[in-house]
């Protein structure tokens, strides 16, 4: 292959033409499928008269073109490796092509592909142009007719976007139905379905009064499975109307259910496809965090009918436009129907191990990026959760009325139309007054930004002087990085009175609870007429994607761990407080001393479990120790042995000490109802398997009849997979083998179940865990074509802290040889298994050599450009 070239955002030009109506004609066949194009084209009135024609496709063989009816001769049009090219063109026409695509060769599930049965697509970002010769980009909207013809037998049911206007028999068993799209969208959401499906029916009354047909499609075994989706759908289009006044557009609203998807789900216009794992469930085969993550993604994808798709992004480097908006909504939807404060806990866990993790590597990029190689490489943590970060902060910094009036006016004044992230911020600007300049920073400027922050009391003046210092680090290719508009929420908690104490600011006063505002590289703020001395609560609900410094005294968090008012700053203080405790053992570990446990976090452990708490989904959280990758994102260097050793001693001191106080929580909370993946029993088995994860920690007698009760008591997925994880992940594997067994029998024949049972074997600790990935690489369940089962085994394994950083470096060696082979057969998926080898700079110099030795190895491959880009970038 050539050397892919970078294409950039200073470069944007309207298409020369666009597409008014867009006809199609599938004749499917799994190796020969026919599609006929027929394009209603005119000049751009931006762009000059007599320039060429050019479409866009890849992998297509063309047997027949026509402009305006007349055959095209050989010498009228120009194939290229990328597309077609017709010199010269009426200002306005009708262009006819057929061309021949091979969906059962499709193995980088971009554009039509077979997914077990049946045929399904997958068009963003540029997957059309697999299907058909276009000028596939978004800021070309057209209406759509398409007429799918099948195979009657095998292919019952033909779905696509809009609503089906015709249908009928065809000779040789064959039959067709047509579709017809009303509302103009760019060809990424183009999609197209056929199969022997089954469906699942209800309907919705929208606000305005209009009755619309709701489907779930899914293969037969499947269809016990779609309740939750179908609730989940529901309450996101209310909440949608309620919330943002957005009312549903068409009659007819339908989710698919497909095996094989190289991502979570995608918001077709009409038609959803989803990842099955990202819609089906079932109290027996998914756990309580599958059945949330199934609620957020349903509605993530149905709020994109209007944030994407009715107004949709002009280029791809504007894709946080409709993501970040987008994200930020479902998570908004998922805080409203569960519980708030668990919800930005779980959410900002994530995002500091992850987001931050990205950020300080070498893939780091803006949230809107100036240039890329790969737009598939680009659905990335930044544009998506630090976009909605960003527009969080919008939320924030304008209120939320103004917020809701920018986005009524976004949504009016760009409906229809392919838009950027200035005609979005320019609508806050306006509903608000505010001048958000400087805020525009945050999506050109790449890194996380680091606030340092100190603070002093002075008694005899009642003051308090809190100096923020902002600095981002260098990313690639952006070396100076200018101050940005950072809101920092903040209180101030009295040390007498463990209230948070009224802010006076330059004579202001600013209530208990306020944000400041940090735009220059450094700024003082002096509080007044404080009575007493306080503890600063900073950053506040997570008020800005920031990492902040401040030197908290292990007594200081204690504190704020007890009186904050924030819960998620109380939950902060908790880990920041474990963290210190931490550093201490992780360094003991290193120096080959004895470990001490830090008294103070058992004392604060004791009080957690002791107290009377109404909200045990926070309590979980709070008795949840930091991550081994998010302790490893706060070390200078990362030795993830010590880190694996310190949090193990910290979790086993806890059990020890406070044994009796866990076994207590574990019994309040056993209970018998019959299963709803509703807030209470979620927070309640949470907290219950919380306590079981240190009972089984020190693996006493106890610690294990209780986990293998559970395990046997098979009362849902979530307690089952938990009790099986804690005993695969036992020193003993005369627990693990045993259960292991037990489950991989009796779930052979669920796919999504198997993927878990994949995924907790080889995240054990123990050093066989390679050995495990290798073996079950031949299991009749795994294969390497199938994204989910690579992420559940592979990708799993290589979260496996100790094990993938072997020091004999097999662990990295195996990743390279997946994605050698996945290079060619799936490169979306083969770029995001590379990311944990891409952050080799984070290790110690053996491994260094070892991770960029197999990077090497990559590089050395013929590369797709997806590869190539993420392996370019890793040894720049
Ligand atoms: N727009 C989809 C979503 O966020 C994701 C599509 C990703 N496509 C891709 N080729 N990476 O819901
Ligand atoms: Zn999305």
């Amino acid at each position: 292959m050539s050397t892919p070239q970078a294409i950039h955002l200073s470069d944007y030009r309207p298409p020369a033409y666009r597409v008014t109506h867009t006809e199609l004609t599938f004749e499917l066949d799994p190796s020969a499928t026919r599609v006929k194009a027929r394009l209603h084209l005119e000049r751009h009135p931006e762009r000059e008269a007599g320039e060429a024609l050019e479409l866009d496709g890849e992998q297509l063989t063309l047997k027949s073109i026509a402009l305006d009816g007349q055959v095209l001769g050989e010498d009228e049009y120009r194939l290229t490796e990328q597309g077609l090219r017709i010199e010269s063109v009426p200002a306005s026409f009708l262009l006819d092509t057929e061309v021949e695509i091979s969906p059962e060769e499709n193995t980088a599930l971009e554009g039509l592909y077979r997914s077990g049965g049946m045929f399904c697509t997958q068009c963003e970002a540029e997957g059309f142009r697999r299907i058909t010769f276009y000028p596939d980009r978004p800021d070309v909207m057209a209406t759509f007719s398409t007429t799918v013809v099948g195979d009657a037998a095998s292919l019952p049911v033909l779905l696509s976007n809009g609503n089906p206007v015709e249908r009928g028999e065809l000779p040789n068993g064959r039959h067709f139905v047509t579709w017809e799209d009303p509302h103009p969208k760019p060809c990424y959401l183009f999609a197209l379905v056929a199969g022997d499906l089954n469906k699942v029916e209800d309907r919705f009354t929208t606000m305005s009064g209009r009755d619309v047909t709701l489907q779930i499609w899914v293969e037969e075994e499947n269809l016990g499975k779609t309740d939750h989706a179908m609730a989940s759908l529901k309450r996101a289009m209310r909440w949608d109307e309620e919330t943002y006044g957005r009312e549903y557009d068409l009659d007819l609203f339908m989710i698919v259910a497909v095996n094989d998807f190289n991502m979570g789900a995608m918001e077709n216009k009409g038609l959803n496809i989803f990842n099955s794992a990202a819609v089906l469930t079932h109290p027996d085969t998914a756990t309580d965090a599958a059945f949330q993550r199934v609620e957020g993604i349903v509605a993530h994808e149905y709020f994109h009918n209007w944030s994407g798709n009715r107004v949709t992004c002009r280029d791809w480097f504007q894709l946080s436009l409709k993501e970040g908006f987008t994200v930020f909504r479902d998570q908004s939807f998922s805080a409203d129907v569960n519980s708030a404060p668990v919800k930005r806990i779980e959410d900002v866990s994530f995002f500091r191990t992850a987001q931050f993790a990205e950020d300080a590597g070498p893939t780091a990029h803006p949230v809107r990026p100036d240039h890329y190689i790969e737009i598939g490489n680009f659905y990335t943590l930044t544009i998506y959760e630090k976009g909605a970060e960003i527009v969080r902060m919008l939320r924030n910094l304008v209120g939320w009325e103004a917020f809701r009036r920018g986005s009524d006016l976004y949504f009016s004044r760009f409906d229809g139309q392919a838009v950027t992230i200035e005609d979005f911020v320019t609508c806050m600007a306006e509903a608000s007054g505010q001048n958000l300049d400087q805020f525009m920073l945050w999506y050109s400027q790449a890194g996380t930004p680091e606030i340092d922050a100190h603070g002093e009391y002075d008694y005899a003046r009642a003051e308090y002087r809190l100096i923020l210092r902002q600095r981002t680090p260098a990313t690639p290719g952006q070396s100076d990085k200018q101050a940005l508009h950072i809101p920092v929420r903040l209180g101030l908690v009295g040390t007498k009175s463990g209230r948070d104490l009224a802010l006076t600011l330059d004579g202001e006063s600013l209530g208990r609870d306020a944000v400041i505002h940090l735009r220059e590289d450094e700024q003082e703020f002096v509080f007044t007429d404080l009575a007493e001395a306080p503890v600063p609560s900073l950053a506040r609900g997570f008020s800005a994607p920031v990492k902040l410094n401040f030197p908290y005294s292990r007594e200081d968090l204690a504190f704020l761990l007890a009186n904050d008012s924030d819960g998620f700053n109380r939950w902060d203080a908790g880990q920041r407080l474990a963290l210190l405790a931490l550093d201490d053992l992780i360094a003991a570990h290193r120096n080959g001393v004895e470990k001490v446990m830090d008294n103070r976090v058992v004392d604060a452990f004791r009080t957690l479990l002791t107290s009377d708490t109404d909200d045990k989904a926070v309590l979980a959280e709070m008795l949840t120790l930091p991550s081994e990758a998010y302790i490893a994102e706060q070390q200078p260097l990362v030795d993830v042995d010590a880190i694996h050793a310190a949090r193990q001693f910290v979790k086993q001191s806890l059990a020890v000490t406070l044994r009796d106080e866990f076994l207590a929580v574990y019994q309040a909370n056993l209970d018998d109802v019959s299963y709803a993946p509703e807030p209470d029993q979620i927070a309640a088995r949470s907290l219950k398997n919380v306590a079981l994860s240190y009972l089984m920690s020190i693996e006493d007698e106890e610690g294990v009849a209780l986990t293998q009760r559970q395990f046997e008591a098979e009362h849902n997925m979530t307690d089952v997979r938990h009790a099986l994880t804690l005993l695969t992940h036992s020193s003993r594997d005369d627990l693990a083998d045993p259960a292991l067994k037990a489950f991989g029998q009796k779930w052979a024949h669920d796919p999504l179940v198997m993927d878990q049972w994949f995924s907790i074997q080889v995240s054990r600790p123990q050093a066989d865990a390679l050995e495990r990935v290798k073996f079950l690489m031949d299991h009749p369940a795994f294969s390497l074509t199938n994204p989910n089962k690579v992420r559940a085994l592979i990708g799993a394994f290589a979260q496996n802290r100790v094990n993938f950083h072997r020091l004999d470096g097999e662990g990295y060696k195996l990743l390279a040889d997946v994605v050698i082979k996945l290079n060619r057969l799936n490169p979306e998926i083969a770029a995001r298994l590379i990311t944990p080898l891409t952050r080799w700079a984070r290790y110690d110099e053996t491994r260094q050599e070892l991770m960029k030795a197999e990077l090497e190895r990559i590089r050395a491959e013929d590369l797709s450009p997806n590869v190539y880009e993420v392996v370019e970038k890793a040894l720049a």
